[in-house]
């Protein structure tokens, strides 16, 4: 029996506890890491948090977001772009207002993240880019130092060069601590197409047509017109931070997360491989988890 996921209705207290102290506690239930291993590597359970309505899914997962840069700034925050975390940004940016100006100063002072990838050859300024996304949905609303904003350079002459910096960057601070992520159609987390392996690094590769076609609405519909190219973390530098958090919204979605959930770890789903972490959560809508409700009870493993 694989033991792939948990559906909670809360954070679970592994998720807050200390890397080296964690006990996997789901439900009430201590739980024993899984035994089982896939492709060598210890599969853990992956907790689900499921939400009724997608407003409350994006306050709560804003609140984590916050709490994490107020609560444990040591380590940078991992963040993605796409139209999943539109309304976190937007409720992040609520909380923020709703902060006294002493703890506004305090979140920019301790402000620093990663952003999982962007497009090659896009110029920042253009406001296709992810960099733009960023500026105008976070750095903006939330006052913050774009210079604690990073995201890799799409524009370098040399993107593969600058895939290696961007890595080398995000490595002086010791990596991510919580990593926020989105889910592709194609069950890609970043710009992971897959077959990706689990050790893949930060690197420039080429997009996938399913993905181009995904994300085409922000280029007037038209696949060809989504870059070729982008800079992406590799599975590597994600499954290296302290947390994961999946946020999964949209009958769309369906599919793609309960396979993610349920198939053994496979490079033909990098998303899957987030089974191998110890401190995954996954955040989902009631149409994203619908398949998963079939076969679920809460606080129930998924056979
Ligand atoms: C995009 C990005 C990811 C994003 C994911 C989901 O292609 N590379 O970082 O999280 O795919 O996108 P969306 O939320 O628009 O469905």
């Amino acid at each position: 029996m694989s033991r792939s996921c948990v559906i909670t209705t809360e954070e679970p207290n592994w998720w807050l506890t200390p890397p080296a102290e964690a006990s996997c506690e789901v439900g009430g239930t201590e739980q024993e890491p899984s035994a089982e291993r896939a492709n060598g590597w210890d599969r853990q359970p992956v907790a689900l948090v499921r939400f009724a309505d997608s407003a409350g899914l994006a306050d709560w997962v804003a609140s984590l977001l916050l709490r994490d840069r107020l609560l444990r700034p040591q380590r940078p925050l991992g963040l993605a772009t796409g139209r999943t975390m539109e309304p976190v940004y937007a409720a992040l940016a609520r909380q923020v207002n709703g902060l006294t100006p002493a703890e506004r100063q305090e979140l920019r002072r301790r402000w620093c993240s990663f952003n999982l990838d962007a497009y090659v050859g896009v110029d920042r300024a253009d406001p296709r880019s992810f960099a733009a996304e960023m500026a105008s949905r976070l750095t903006t609303p939330l006052g913050l130092d774009p210079e604690r904003v990073h995201l890799p350079d799409g524009q370098a002459d040399d993107p593969h060069a600058a895939a290696e910096c961007y890595a080398a960057q995000l490595a002086a601070t010791g990596g991510i601590g919580l990593q926020l992520l989105g889910l592709g159609i194609n069950g890609h987390v970043g710009f992971n197409e897959p077959p990706c392996e689990a050790d893949a690094p930060c690197r420039c590769l080429e997009l996938s047509p399913a993905t181009r076609m995904q994300n085409a609405g922000a280029f007037g519909g038209d696949p060809e017109a989504v870059p070729q190219q982008a800079i992406t973390l590799g599975l590597r530098e994600i499954l290296a931070a302290e947390r994961l958090l999946l946020v999964v919204t949209g009958g769309a979605k369906a599919e793609v997360l309960a396979r993610t959930l349920r198939e053994p770890p496979t490079p033909e789903l990098p998303a899957s491989w987030i089974q191998l972490h110890p401190r995954a959560l996954v955040v989902a809508d009631g149409a994203a988890a619908a398949l998963l409700d079939a076969s679920c009870e809460q606080g129930e493993l998924l056979a």
